[in-house]
């Protein structure tokens, strides 16, 4: 789900308030029924992953570029940023037994996320923690992530280069946000400006060719579903849906989406001890451990 999209905030919340509230709605709604993670799953034909479920562009091909991009080793931090129902987080925890740390702004989203660890993690549940928080303000410590990912969320920030400057604070030194992002074709994006303001450096950018051709099917689906969805969500829900599919359908077509990889540059010392390391006599690159001495366990 696009989140610029949803309807207004009622008037005691204050905007965040507002916002949670109706993520919430639409986590709330997507918890009671199979239909919208059908439809995704029309519109992404074989790359859908079924067990992950996200509400997003996350495919097979999106789950393998995080994978390779974020080149963690085990035991190392991964925070998903703006998490929702927590299945990319959970996933990749899995798959590359790193801890995790996610939130998002929806308590209901990291409630269901809680419920699903068991599921991935089995007896090592306890290896993944979901928190409510904002991308503007996650209340995590300085340098505590290996790696980040923020799939399909960083729109929803009030101040986007906000938001990079807290996701690079909270990033270890020579650790990885990899985030995805979508603009109008011919735009010119200030990527490199938002990850120097965040002391992190561009290190690569992958285009999403068959990205926008996918939410065309998505809403094209939604609009044709538009019944099914109000019956089955609840009208609230439903509609927020339906707008943004009617908003954004003519523009679909004349997106670009890519993925950013930024990193933090690993400091002087760290670096240093690095290199230390590769020149030493007797030692193999394999006895090298896993992460640099200033990186947080
Ligand atoms: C399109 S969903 C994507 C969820 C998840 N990343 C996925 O791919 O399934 C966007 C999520 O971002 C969260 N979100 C939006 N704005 C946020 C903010 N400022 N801080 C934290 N979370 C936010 C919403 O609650 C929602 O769960």
């Amino acid at each position: 789900m696009n989140p610029t999209t949803t309807g207004p905030a009622t008037a005691p919340l204050t905007p965040a308030q507002g916002r949670s509230a109706q993520y919430d709605v639409f986590h709330a709604a997507r918890g009671r029924s199979s239909v919208v993670a059908g439809l995704y799953a029309q519109a992404m034909g074989e790359n859908y992953p079924v067990e992950v479920a996200a509400s997003s562009s996350c495919d097979w091909p999106l789950l393998g570029l995080l994978t390779a991009r974020l080149r963690l080793n085990p035991g190392q931090l991964l925070v998903d940023a703006g998490c929702g129902a927590g299945g990319i987080g959970l996933w990749l925890a899995r798959a590359l037994a790193v801890r995790l740390t996610a939130f998002d702004l929806s308590p209901i989203a990291t409630a269901q996320a809680t419920a699903r660890r068991a599921h991935f993690l089995g007896p090592n549940a306890d290896r993944a923690v979901f928190r409510v928080g904002e991308l503007e303000r996650t209340g995590l410590p300085d340098g505590c992530a290996h790696g980040i990912v923020c799939v399909d969320a960083l729109g929803g920030a009030t101040d986007r280069g906000a938001a990079v400057r807290e996701l690079g604070r909270i990033l270890a030194p020579g650790g990885r946000l990899v985030v995805t992002r979508a603009l109008r074709r011919g735009a010119e994006p200030a990527w490199h400006e938002q990850a120097d303001a965040a002391g992190l450096s561009l290190e690569h950018l992958d285009e999403r060719p068959d990205e926008p051709a996918m939410w065309e099917r998505l809403y094209e689906l939604w609009i044709a579903h538009a019944d099914q969805l109000r019956r089955e969500l609840g009208a609230s829900p439903a509609e927020n849906m339906l707008r943004e599919a009617h908003r954004m359908l003519p523009k679909a077509r004349g997106r670009r989406a890519v993925v950013l990889t930024l990193r933090r540059p690993l400091s002087a010392t760290s670096a240093q001890r690095a290199a230390d390391r590769m020149t030493a006599p007797d030692r193999h690159p394999s006895d090298m451990p896993a992460t640099s001495e200033e990186t947080p366990q």
